[in-house]
Formats: C-alpha cells, sequence, structure tokens
C-alpha cells in the first residue's frame, strides 16, 4: 500500500456536483488517488461512479467540481485535457468503432505512422498494434480484423489495451477502470490484474469500479464506496469485509444472496434437446424439468452461448430435435420462440437487447406490445406504464419513470430492463446469459429471488453463467460445455467452485 501521508495526492477531486434536469446524480463527491494505489469504487447502480468517471475524463461538464494533481488546481474541461494530464480510461460502455480495424482503433486519436508524412503507412500501424497487444499478453487477435467480428469479449481487450498505449510525450499516471473484467473471462482478468501490479509498482494510481467483491479484495488498496451520488466512506481494504460494504452500499444487510430451494422441482419434462446440432454446438441432448435450474458452465468459447441460441431458434438447427411439453418444434425464431413460451435474457443486452432510444416502458413491454394495444392498431399507453413500472419495482429498476428513455439509466439498471421485460409474461422456459453480470449486490439478490420465485412456479430455467457461486447456488444441475460438445452433466449438491472450475478445465483438455 502506498504511503500516503507525506506527498499530497497524486489526483483529488472534491466538491463535485452534477444534476441532470433537476435531479442531483452527484453530490458533494469527493476522491483522493495516492501514487502506486488501487482504489476500488463501489456503489448500487445508479449511484454515480460512472458519472463521476466522466467528470474526471472531461466528458460530461460538472456543475461545479475542483481537482488537484500533486496538489495543484487543473481543469479538465475536454477529453483531451484529461489525456494530456496523463490521465487514461477504460470506460464502461465501449467506445470503439466497429467498421475500422483492430489497429486503428488501438491508436484511435494519435496519430497514424505516416510514409513521408503523407499516407498512413499501415504495414506499421499494424506492427505497432501487434507489439502493444503482445506486450500485454493478447496474441489470439489480428491486428487486421475488423472490430465488428471481434466477441464482446475481446473488444474489451482492444479498449483495455488502447489505454497502455505509450505515448513518448506523456507518461500516463493514472488509470480510470470501469468495469472492465464486466465481459473478460477468468484467464483474461488475470492478465489484467498482472499489468494492474506492474502500473502500480510504477508509481501510477488505479481507480477501478467493481461489483465483484473478490476481485475488489484481491486487488485494491483502498475502498471508496458511493451510495445515491453520495461518498460514504472511503477506507482502506483491510478495514472492511463483503458484509461491511454492503451494509455501506445498501443501506441494508443482506443476509442470504442465494435463496435455498424451498420446495423440490417436478418430474415432468418440459424440454428436451436431443442430438441438438447449429453452427455452434455438436450433439448436445439433455433435459429440462420443470421447474429445474439447469446451469451451464465452461469457459469462454465452449458454446455455453450457443446452447440458448439453438434453443431459441437465434442460430439455425441442422441436426437434433428440440422437444417442448413433449412436442417437437421446428424452425423456431427468436420471435416464434416468444410464442411458444421461451424468454430469452441475452450476454450483450446492451447491444442486442434494447433500444436505448425508447422509453423503460416500452423497452419492457416490446415483446408484448401486441397485447397492449387495442386491435393491433392503438398502443394503450395507461397499461404499458402500469405493466412496467410493476415489473420495473420487481427488479428495483431505478428510473424516473417508465417514460425515461433507457440511454439514461446507468448500465446495471439497463440490464435489469430486459430482466423486467422476461418477467412481463411467466414463460413456460426461460434462458438466461449472464443474469446478474454488471449488476450490483443488492440487486444481484433480488433476481436470485425472482429466479428461485419463477421456478418454484414451474418455469425451467437454463442459465449461462461465469460467476461460479451463482451457477452453485442457485442450480439444480450443471452442464458442462466444451469446443460445443456438452461433456458431462452433474448434480450442482456438494460441488464446491473449485471441483466445477477443475471440471471445466478438464473438459478444455480431453
Ligand atoms: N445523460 C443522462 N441523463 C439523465 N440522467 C443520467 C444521465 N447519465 C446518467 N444519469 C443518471 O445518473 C445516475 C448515476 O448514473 P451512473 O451511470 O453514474 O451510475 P453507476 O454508479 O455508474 O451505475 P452502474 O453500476 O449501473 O454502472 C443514474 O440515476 C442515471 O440514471
Ligand atoms: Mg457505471
Amino acid at each position: 500500500m502506498a504511503d500516503s501521508s507525506a506527498l499530497p495526492p497524486l489526483l483529488s477531486i472534491s466538491g463535485a456536483n452534477k444534476s441532470y434536469s433537476g435531479v442531483p446524480v452527484l453530490i458533494d463527491a469527493a476522491l483522493d488517488l495516492h501514487a502506486g494505489e488501487v482504489h476500488a469504487l463501489m456503489g448500487e447502480n445508479g449511484a454515480g461512479k460512472s458519472t463521476l468517471i466522466k467528470l474526471m475524463a472531461g466528458v460530461v461538464s460538472p456543475d461545479s467540481i475542483r481537482i488537484t494533481m500533486r496538489g495543484q488546481p487543473v481543469t479538465i474541461h475536454h477529453s483531451q485535457a484529461a489525456f494530456d494530464l496523463g490521465l487514461r480510461f477504460i470506460h464502461q460502455e465501449l467506445n470503439i468503432v466497429p467498421q475500422l480495424s483492430v489497429a486503428e482503433n488501438i491508436f484511435l486519436n494519435r496519430p497514424y505512422p505516416t510514409h513521408a508524412g503523407l499516407f498512413v503507412n499501415w504495414g506499421k500501424l499494424n506492427q505497432q498494434a501487434r507489439r502493444v497487444l503482445d506486450q500485454l499478453g493478447v496474441d489470439h487477435i489480428d491486428t487486421r480484423q475488423l472490430m465488428a467480428r471481434l466477441s464482446p469479449g475481446d473488444q474489451m481487450l482492444v479498449s483495455i489495451v488502447r489505454a497502455f498505449v505509450n505515448d513518448e510525450t506523456q507518461q500516463a499516471s493514472i488509470y480510470v477502470m470501469d468495469e472492465p473484467t464486466a465481459s473478460l473471462s477468468g484467464q483474461e482478468t488475470a492478465m489484467l490484474f498482472r499489468m494492474i501490479e506492474s502500473l502500480k509498482k510504477r508509481g501510477c494510481a488505479i481507480l477501478y469500479v467493481s461489483h465483484r467483491m473478490d476481485e475488489v479484495f484481491k486487488i485494491a488498496d483502498r475502498i471508496t464506496v458511493m451510495r445515491d451520488g453520495q461518498v460514504v466512506e472511503t477506507q482502506p481494504i483491510e478495514a472492511v469485509n463483503p458484509a461491511d460494504i454492503i451494509r455501506m452500499m445498501t443501506g441494508r444487510a443482506l443476509q442470504q444472496i442465494y435463496p435455498p430451494r424451498e420446495t423440490p422441482h417436478g418430474g415432468r419434462i418440459l424440454l428436451e434437446a436431443r442430438g441438438l446440432q447449429t453452427k455452434g454446438v455438436k450433439d448436445v441432448t439433455f433435459e429440462l424439468l420443470e421447474g429445474q435450474i439447469l446451469g451451464i458452465a465452461g469457459l469462454n468459447g465452449s458454446g455455453r452461448t450457443e446452447v440458448l441460441r439453438a434453443l431459441m431458434g437465434a442460430d439455425r438447427v441442422i441436426d437434433g430435435e428440440i422437444v417442448l411439453d413433449g412436442l417437437a418444434v421446428r424452425g423456431l425464431s427468436p420471435t416464434s420462440a416468444w410464442q411458444h413460451g421461451l424468454a430469452y435474457v441475452p450476454e450483450e443486452r446492451r447491444s442486442q437487447g434494447l433500444i436505448l432510444s425508447r422509453s423503460v416502458g416500452n423497452n419492457i413491454t416490446l415483446p408484448q406490445l401486441r397485447h397492449l394495444s387495442h386491435a393491433g392498431m392503438l398502443l394503450n399507453h395507461g397499461a404499458e406504464y402500469q405493466t412496467s413500472r410493476k415489473l420495473g419495482d420487481s427488479v428495483r429498476l431505478k428510473s424516473k419513470s417508465p417514460a425515461q428513455t433507457v440511454r439514461q439509466l446507468s448500465g446495471g439498471n439497463q440490464q435489469k430492463v430486459i430482466f423486467a421485460r422476461a418477467l412481463a409474461r411467466p414463460p413456460r422456459v426461460m434462458l438466461l446469459d449472464e443474469p446478474t453480470r454488471g449488476v450490483d449486490i443488492g440487486a444481484k439478490a433480488d433476481i436470485y429471488a425472482l429466479i428461485r420465485q419463477i421456478s418454484a412456479a414451474g418455469t425451467g430455467i437454463i442459465m449461462v453463467s461465469s460467476d461460479l457461486p451463482e451457477l452453485l447456488g442457485l442450480s439444480d444441475r450443471i452442464l458442462i460445455m466444451r469446443g460445443g460438445y456438452l461433456v458431462d452433466q452433474v448434480s450442482a449438491e456438494g460441488l464446491t467452485e473449485e471441483s466445477l472450475l477443475t471440471l471445466c478445465y478438464n473438459a478444455e483438455k480431453l
């Protein structure tokens, strides 16, 4: 941990205020960053973490703020100013240009190497990008590949790498990372942590936003907790435990995150996959019983998401069949799957599931708009408003009203909108892909309670998750995927995180 007594903080923020249309989202927030420290920033969805970061980055203008660097007052009116002061950002929303290559994205907003100052030297640009990627251990990404072609995890890796590009004129001293690991695999996260360690050794300060307790306890030296736009406390990490943090974040104690199963699930088969094959999975066979929760585990790229996509009709079924309530269903599409009672919460919620420019109400009631319209013509706005308010409340959605546009919600709250939508009409089968990614711990507990409640009413649930405690805490059985094959099926009872991880890795070596 850094010795903070002698020197003024590397960066100090105080009196940060910001309101949107008269609603304060930051109230007199203050934060110090010392050289050589990893400073965790935690808080529920909508607490104001990203807003504070955007003020530091000069991309949102504050109502008021005081910033000093090494004791000297500075102003950050635009993003170039932040860059020149040595601040680097990995924002929560990927700001990549999908139509450009990986190399172009890495050097975006910086001078590209040229031939005699005239034409871009593409060879050199790619070489430089390759060097940066390799230095950081990212050797599987082709620098000429279009950004749009990369998986969300790889896109995040490129955004991370971009923040680490060294500039000859200006050495960065502060790195701000807003939920960088949300779409990273375990190995990629480990790599990021090694990078963070070496930055610390160089005397940089790292501000690290995460909803994952285990990460925070692993890498942070100090922690600041925000609630409702205010800073609640800053503490050395040794001085707090997870329960303290949850209390600071939510103002309530959370007894139990994973609600236990209270009634045994039914024995009737609800859904069967028989020798299912799509472009992403091969010969997948399993059964889902009424009221059962089936977890799907596996490493990144093992075909977990593809199982859900196959069931949902998002990928064409090449072979095998899906049997729902004893009847084979063919040629499902995402729309007809919904009509068959299958609800899907996709992994990349913000890009795949939401219409950002529409209201919360619209987004929640989207798949059932027809029920809410009179004779398929006029939308009954009153009904939409009521339904979405009720559903929003059930996932503790923090929005001003169902009329607020989704774009204005915090990241985690955007994700809750899709969850609320899946609850709109209790489905027969619910397919969840990383259901609580980016969701704060209080809301996670709420969502887990909902999942239990829905399954107790008979809905079968299939859940893909990289969060092992979540898989173990909720699932009855766990399917293990590898290379598109279903390689193992185990009961979750008595299974530990370690043994589950071993199953996933062993599966990889088979
Ligand atoms: N452009 C905007 N217009 C109106 N309100 C906004 C805007 N941007 C953010 N907000 C509101 O400010 C509050 C704080 O949002 P912020 O994104 O900072 O939360 P966060 O702590 O980063 O949450 P998460 O953990 O979900 O990412 C939220 O209530 C959000 O709805
Ligand atoms: Mg945020």
